[in-house]
């Protein structure tokens, strides 16, 4: 499946570098790509370790070309991969292992709709803005105000979501405003609705779906990301 095409050279991460590698460089294939065609030099003195594509771990090709996407088809993924994508986010990390997020997985359209009308409304958006970009399902994390990770535990547990969503062939993107959500009293009411009680805050939603056109390209990574101490 290897299809050719002009070689182009793109600095993929320029960042510093530990002294004894010097400047990255990715070679690839303009246009549509396999696996086997993208060749990451590294470029060593005296030395030089070319890596395929191939070579580079699964999870790490996940975490590399996941994008947020923001148009969906209306098709409701598959419970399988659903539950897939859900339980990816409760094996996140979190703080003291105190599991303090929860998932509320929205998949009945009325209640989706709903969140979507809250949220554009908290945005400010025009009626009619659909901030889930028509995706079927919305994930919504919280987490418990009472451990003082709660942010952070639930923003990992986003990042699992995200990333599973990926591995699973769907689309996903985090949908701000859920703070703001759920500590209006519409928010508040929706989830005695459902029998959670406690002092949760919401930290993000996460919209999946089967994605509706191209895959976006990420951003070149900034020049000064990293900073190595040797
Ligand atoms: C905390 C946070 C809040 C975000 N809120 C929104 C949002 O409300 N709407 C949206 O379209 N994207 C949102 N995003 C997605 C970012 O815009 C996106 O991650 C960024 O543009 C980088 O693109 P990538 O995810 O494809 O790498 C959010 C991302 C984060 C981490």
């Amino acid at each position: 499946m290897t299809e050719t095409g002009p070689v182009r050279e793109a600095v993929p991460h320029k960042m510093t570098l530990p002294e004894q590698i010097l400047s990255p460089r990715i070679s690839i294939y303009e246009g549509k790509l396999s696996a086997t065609d993208i060749h990451i030099v590294w470029q060593i003195p005296n030395k030089e370790i070319e890596r395929e594509d191939d070579d580079m771990s699964e999870t790490m090709k996940t975490i590399r070309t996941r994008r947020s996407i923001r148009k969906f088809q209306d098709k409701m993924p598959e419970r399988e991969l659903i539950d897939r994508v859900i339980e990816a986010g409760t094996y996140a990390a979190t703080g003291r292992g105190k599991q303090s997020p929860i998932i509320v997985a929205v998949l009945n359209k009325e209640v989706r709709d709903k969140l979507s009308r809250m949220n554009a409304r908290i945005m400010g958006a025009a009626e009619g803005t659909d901030p889930f970009y028509g995706a079927p399902v919305v994930l919504i994390v919280l987490a418990d105000k009472k451990m003082p990770t709660h942010v952070y535990d639930g923003s990992l547990v986003m990042g699992n979501l995200m990333l599973a969503a990926k591995d699973a062939g769907l689309g996903s993107c985090w949908i701000h405003r859920a703070k703001e959500e759920f500590e209006s009293e519409e928010g508040k009411a929706i989830l005695k609705s459902l029998g959670i009680e406690g002092d949760y805050e919401g930290i993000g939603h996460c919209v999946i779906g089967y994605m509706d056109g191209d895959e976006p390209e990420a951003a070149p990574r900034k020049d000064d990301y990293v900073y190595y101490v040797e």
